[in-house]
């Protein structure tokens, strides 16, 4: 059953205001949620649970502080800035500096802690920008203390290569390649190496909200790590890192990059008949399978994707009166209700398909049947973002605000289109 939104109902039916004032209260409360004991969260019997109970410690928030680096460490090696890791790993770099991971405290972040106390910018940071150098402030009894080892030049670069990679200035990584000797020792010292950085139980922390926090409709709002548990990609050893980390490659892609998601998806077009003709009826489907992404297509509640079906006239406008036919893939929250409820929730699990039917009688002024999937990664944050500067585009802040409303309508494209030329009527009937 194709679900038609009509956008713009929506978008004035939505109370902006309560969102704003209820996504700061679950990030808010996320800080207290987030670590219950030394975190063990029991999920499947899937889970690597060694990895689960390591992570749980390795991944306490905000990472202490580094501390002073060992003598021996030379010197592009003692500092924290990614750009130091750089001169020795100019790949990772690379990677990581295109990717979102490199970009964590962007303008749609920051944009919004001028409005915000400590404590509440504290749950941001917690997966925006983790480490202890970072934070202005740290917990002390209680109560925000300023924090001596804070850098404000570490702050904005988001999730630093330090953060997945060092505690206390000692390296943690992967089991070496095999057949090659480590020559680490000689710089920064031999890094501690665990398998638990090849499991998926390593990206949990920041991608997967605890059970003990909020569930809307009986899933967390963050739920890519249980969507991936419950797919087959778990028994397969079909990790996050194996898609997102290709041979260790330091990319991150997902919804925001037209290859990535492709990757990730089976997209087939039916035409009956095959040469539409002007005057007679014309049925398409459009089906969206999920065959190579690890979770839901897509995981979270941020984006949408819409699979779309409409008769064009000459000037490849969308023919008025019906002629467009849209569903749309998208976990969308109530965020108005307290707690929050679901919408709808039209997402499609790893082996589940979606599909779009179109069904018309051509009209005369047709030239072609457009079937397309259009993707906008950050739906959700332009909308947000357009009623924060509702509230006023003086205010501090709202420079940034503008920003990141524009790059998340530009980060909007389109994955797939088929045009299909229309035959005028054909007087003669045989
Ligand atoms: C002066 C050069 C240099 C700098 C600067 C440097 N490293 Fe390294 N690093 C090395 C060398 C050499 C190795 C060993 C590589 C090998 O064995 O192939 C290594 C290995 C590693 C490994 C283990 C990879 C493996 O499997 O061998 C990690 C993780 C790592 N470095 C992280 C970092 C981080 C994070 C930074 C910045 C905070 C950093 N390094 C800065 C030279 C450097
Ligand atoms: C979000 C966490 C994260 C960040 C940020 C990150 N890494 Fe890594 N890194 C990993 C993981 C996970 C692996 C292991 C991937 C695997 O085995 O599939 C890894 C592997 C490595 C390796 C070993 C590569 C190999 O080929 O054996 C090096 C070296 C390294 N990282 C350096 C860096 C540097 C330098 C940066 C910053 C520019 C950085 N990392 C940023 C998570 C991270
Ligand atoms: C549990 C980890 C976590 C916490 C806590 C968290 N975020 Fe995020 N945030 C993410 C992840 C993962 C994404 C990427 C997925 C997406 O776009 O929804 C993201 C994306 C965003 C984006 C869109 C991308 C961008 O850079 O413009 C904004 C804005 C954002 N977060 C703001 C915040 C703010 C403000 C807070 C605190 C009130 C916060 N986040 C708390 C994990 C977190
Ligand atoms: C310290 C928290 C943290 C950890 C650990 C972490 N991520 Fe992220 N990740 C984020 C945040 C925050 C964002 C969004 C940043 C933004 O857009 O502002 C993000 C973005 C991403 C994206 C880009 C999504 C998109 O919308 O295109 C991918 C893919 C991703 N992470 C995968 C991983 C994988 C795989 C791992 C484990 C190897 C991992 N992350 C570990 C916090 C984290
Ligand atoms: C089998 C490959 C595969 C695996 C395994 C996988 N992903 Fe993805 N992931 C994708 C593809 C393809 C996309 C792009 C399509 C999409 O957004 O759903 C994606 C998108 C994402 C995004 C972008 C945001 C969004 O709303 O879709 C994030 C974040 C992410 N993955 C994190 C993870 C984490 C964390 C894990 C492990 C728990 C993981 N992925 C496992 C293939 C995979």
């Amino acid at each position: 059953m194709p679900l038609r939104i009509r956008r713009k109902n929506l978008q004035k039916l939505f109370p902006w205001k309560t969102v704003i004032v209820s996504v700061v209260l679950l990030a808010g409360g996320l800080g207290v949620w987030f670590y219950p004991a030394p975190g063990v969260d029991v999920v499947a019997e899937k889970a690597n649970l060694e990895a689960d109970r390591w992570q749980a410690v390795y991944w306490k928030k905000p990472i202490p502080p580094q501390g002073e680096a060992p003598p021996n460490h030379l010197e592009p090696t003692r500092g924290l800035q990614p750009e130091n890791c750089a001169v020795c790993h100019p790949d990772q770099f690379k990677g990581w500096k295109a990717s979102l991971h490199g970009k964590a405290m962007g303008p749609g972040v920051v944009g919004q802690f001028h409005s915000m106390s400590f404590g509440g910018e504290a749950s941001c940071l917690n997966c925006h920008a983790p480490m202890a150098e970072q934070w202005k402030y740290l917990l002390n009894n209680g109560k925000w203390v300023a924090n001596k080892s804070y850098d404000p030049a570490l702050k904005n670069q988001g999730i630093t290569c330090a953060a997945c990679h060092l505690r206390r200035h000692k390296r943690h990584g992967p089991p070496l390649r095999k057949n090659r000797p480590s020559i680490s020792q000689a710089v920064h010292g031999e890094p501690e190496r665990t398998p638990f950085f090849e499991a998926s139980e390593f990206c949990k922390g920041c991608h997967q909200h605890p059970s003990t926090s909020l569930l809307v409709n009986g899933k967390t709002v963050e739920n890519t790590y249980r969507e991936w548990l419950n797919s087959p990609y778990p028994e397969q050893g079909v990790t996050c890192q194996k898609c997102h980390m290709p041979d260790r490659r330091h990319l991150w892609k997902g919804i925001h990059d037209r290859e990535m998601t492709l990757s990730g998806v089976t997209i087939t077009a039916t035409i009956q008949p095959r040469q539409p003709e002007v005057g007679s009826k014309v049925t398409a489907t459009l089906t969206l399978r999920n065959t190579g992404t690890g979770h839901a297509f897509p995981t979270y509640t941020t984006p949408a994707v819409y699979l779309k079906a409409a008769l064009l006239d000459d000037k490849n406008r969308i023919i008025p009166g019906g002629f467009l036919e849209e569903k749309i893939l998208q976990r969308r929250l109530n965020m108005s209700t307290s707690p929050w409820t679901e919408f709808f929730d039209t997402r499609v699990l790893p082996g589940d398909a979606a599909t779009l039917s179109f069904s018309r009688v051509v009209p005369p002024q047709a030239r072609q049947l457009y079937l397309w999937v259009w993707v906008a990664p950050d739906q959700f944050y332009s909308g947000f973002f357009r009623s924060i500067l509702r509230r006023g585009n003086n205010r501090p802040g709202a420079r940034e605000i503008e920003i990141a409303l524009k790059n998340s309508i530009n980060s909007q494209y389109r994955l797939f289109g088929r045009k299909i030329p229309i035959r005028p009527h054909n007087r003669t009937q045989q």
